[in-house]
C-alpha cells in the first residue's frame, strides 16, 4: 500500500512539472455505472486547448447553467453531428464551437438534453485516469 502511495505522489510530481494535473472529484451518480461519486479523477488541459476533444471522452467543464458549479460528462457529438434527445421530437445539429455531452446515467443526468449544446470553451480538462479508490485505479481513454 505504502510504494502505491510513494508511486502515485511521484506520477503526481511528474504530472505538475508538465503542467498537465489537474485533480477532480466527481459527485452524483449521472456517470454511474463508469464513475461512481467518491471517484478522484486525474485530467489534462492539452485536449480542450488544442481542441482535440473528441467523441467519447469523459470532460470536465463548466455547468452552462451554473458556472460556480463543473460537470463531469461524456462528449456525444461533435459540431456538424446530429442529435436527438429523448425529450425533444427535433433532432439537433450540434452548432460550430460546441459539443454535445450527457451523463452516462442517462436517467439521473441533467447534461445537453436539457441545457443543449454545450460551448467548446467551457471544457476545462479531459480525464484521463481513475485514481481512488485504489483498488479501481484504471485508465479512462
Ligand atoms: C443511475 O442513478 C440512479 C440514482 O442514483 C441509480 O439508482 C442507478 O443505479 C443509476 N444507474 C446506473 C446504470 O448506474
Amino acid at each position: 500500500m505504502y510504494f502505491i502511495y510513494e508511486k502515485i505522489i511521484f506520477i503526481f510530481k511528474i504530472c505538475h512539472i508538465l503542467r498537465i494535473d489537474h485533480i477532480f472529484q466527481c459527485a452524483g451518480p449521472s456517470m454511474e455505472p463508469t464513475l461512481q461519486s467518491n471517484n478522484i479523477l486525474l485530467t489534462e488541459h492539452i485536449s480542450p486547448r488544442l481542441n482535440k476533444i473528441q467523441r467519447g471522452d469523459i470532460v470536465i467543464a463548466k455547468n452552462p447553467s451554473n458556472p460556480l458549479q463543473n460537470i463531469c460528462k461524456r462528449v456525444i457529438a461533435l459540431p456538424g453531428d446530429t442529435v436527438k434527445g429523448p425529450y425533444s421530437i427535433r433532432n439537433h445539429v450540434v452548432p460550430k464551437g460546441h459539443v454535445w455531452l450527457e451523463g452516462d446515467n442517462s436517467s439521473n443526468s441533467a447534461d445537453s438534453r436539457s441545457y443543449g449544446p454545450v460551448p467548446l470553451g467551457l471544457i476545462k480538462s479531459r480525464a484521463l485516469l481513475r485514481i481512488w479508490p485504489l483498488d479501481c485505479i484504471g485508465s479512462l481513454v
